[in-house]
C-alpha cells in the first residue's frame, strides 16, 4: 500500500513537471525571444569575438542557462560576468550551472535593468528586441562598449565586423556581428 501511494505521488509529480514544461515552452514562443541556447560548438568563437580582458564587465542579455558567461569566465580570468534572464526555468538552470563561479545572474527584464557599467555585451535575441536594445545602449552605455549579437542585427546599423560560424547547426548561430558603440 505504501509503495502504491509512493508510486502514485511520483506519477503525479511527473505529470505536473511535464505540464509545467509544456506551458513554459508554449508561452516562450510568444515572447521577445524564446529560450534557445546557443550551440556549445560556437561558444569559443563567441568569447573570442568579445575580446575580453581582465577588468572587463560582460553582460549576457537574456542569458538562458548561462553557458556563454561560463565559457567567458573559463577563458578569461579577472572579468565580471553578469546575466539577466526573465524566465524562471533558464534562470534556475543558469544559477545551478554558474554556482561555482563569480558570475551574477539577475532574474528580471533587461530593458528595465541598468547596464551602464558594461564594457562588453552579448545577445542572442530576435531583431525587434535587438532594435529596442540598441536605443538603450546609445542612451546608457559608454562609447567603445563592444557588443556582439548572434544571427540578428538592428535595423540601419552596420556592424563593424561579421564573423562566420561554420560549425552552426540547424541553420541557427550562423554569424556573429560585432558593434563598437560610437
Ligand atoms: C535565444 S535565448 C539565448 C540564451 C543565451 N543568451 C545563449 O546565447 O545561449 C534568449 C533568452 O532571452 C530571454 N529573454 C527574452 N526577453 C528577455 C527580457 N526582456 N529580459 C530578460 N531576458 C529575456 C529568454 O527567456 C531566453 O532565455
Amino acid at each position: 500500500m505504501i509503495l502504491l501511494t509512493f508510486l502514485l505521488v511520483i506519477y503525479l509529480l511527473l505529470i505536473l513537471i511535464f505540464m509545467f514544461l509544456i506551458v513554459f515552452f508554449i508561452s516562450s514562443l510568444f515572447q521577445d525571444a524564446p529560450f534557445v541556447p546557443v550551440n556549445s560548438s560556437v561558444l569559443k568563437k563567441i568569447v573570442e569575438s568579445l575580446e575580453l580582458e581582465p577588468g572587463s564587465v560582460l553582460y549576457d542579455l537574456g542569458c538562458g542557462d548561462g553557458r556563454v558567461l561560463k565559457e567567458a569566465l573559463k577563458e578569461v580570468k579577472g572579468i565580471q560576468a553578469i546575466g539577466i534572464e526573465k524566465n524562471i526555468l533558464p534562470f534556475t538552470l543558469s544559477k545551478i550551472s554558474l554556482r561555482k563561479t563569480s558570475a551574477k545572474v539577475i532574474l528580471g527584464n533587461f530593458l528595465k535593468t541598468d547596464i551602464s557599467n558594461a564594457t562588453h555585451i552579448y545577445l542572442y535575441l530576435f531583431p525587434k528586441i535587438v532594435n529596442r536594445l540598441f536605443f538603450k545602449f546609445k542612451e546608457e552605455c559608454r562609447s567603445g562598449t563592444r557588443i556582439v549579437t548572434c544571427d540578428f542585427i538592428p535595423r540601419d546599423i552596420t556592424p563593424d565586423k561579421v564573423i562566420d560560424l561554420p560549425l552552426s547547426h540547424n541553420g541557427l548561430c550562423k554569424k556573429l556581428y560585432v558593434f563598437i558603440l560610437k
